[in-house]
């Protein structure tokens, strides 16, 4: 089994947990601390560091801010171990289809916003080729893919919330 490190301190921000603390609580978004997604991040810790960095660049950017936490809380609720899933017979290879499966399982407890939906189905481009339609749909893209790469070579302080907005803040600055 593999070892996952406990969930690093949570942002504290209003704002953040206002849109996103339902979901947080949710007893569906909180098992997914028991699957392995990068290194030895879990599933959780990764959508909540996707979401947060997400949340901050659609705020700062005047873009639904609250769409893309809580998209990006979700975006990756496939609710299963991927290193070790099986495909069933006919089913595609998870990097393909887990937003879809993502997206039915969010469904599944939750209310949600066109721009919701867009930011789960099309997280994977460029990978499954339709990019997302919003551009809350593009930022969660992208942040998912820069949170991925810290989570898989990085120490794990790097992967701090703030040390992620230092970054992400120094990026989006351009310096
Ligand atoms: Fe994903
Ligand atoms: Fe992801």
């Amino acid at each position: 089994m593999r070892r996952l490190r406990p969930l690093p301190p949570l942002p504290r921000d209003d704002g953040f947990w206002d849109a996103v603390g339902p979901l947080w609580r949710h007893p569906a978004v909180q098992s997914m601390a028991r699957y392995p997604q990068h290194g030895e991040a879990s599933c959780l810790s990764h959508c909540l560091a996707v979401a947060y960095l997400s949340y901050r660049c659609c705020l700062r950017r005047g873009l639904d801010a609250r769409a893309a936490a809580r998209g990006g809380l979700l975006h990756d609720l496939f609710l299963y171990d991927w290193h070790t899933y099986r495909p069933a017979r006919g089913e595609g290879l998870h990097g393909f289809t887990h937003p879809r499966r993502a997206l039915e399982n969010a469904r599944r407890y939750f209310a949600l916003t066109p721009v919701e939906e867009d930011v789960i189905l099309r997280h994977m481009w460029p990978l499954t080729p339709r990019l997302p339609a919003t551009a809350e749909g593009r930022v969660v893209t992208m942040v998912d893919k820069y949170v991925s790469l810290l989570e898989t070579f990085r120490r794990p302080a790097s992967l701090e919330p703030g040390a992620l907005l230092l970054r992400w803040g120094v990026l989006l600055a351009g310096k």
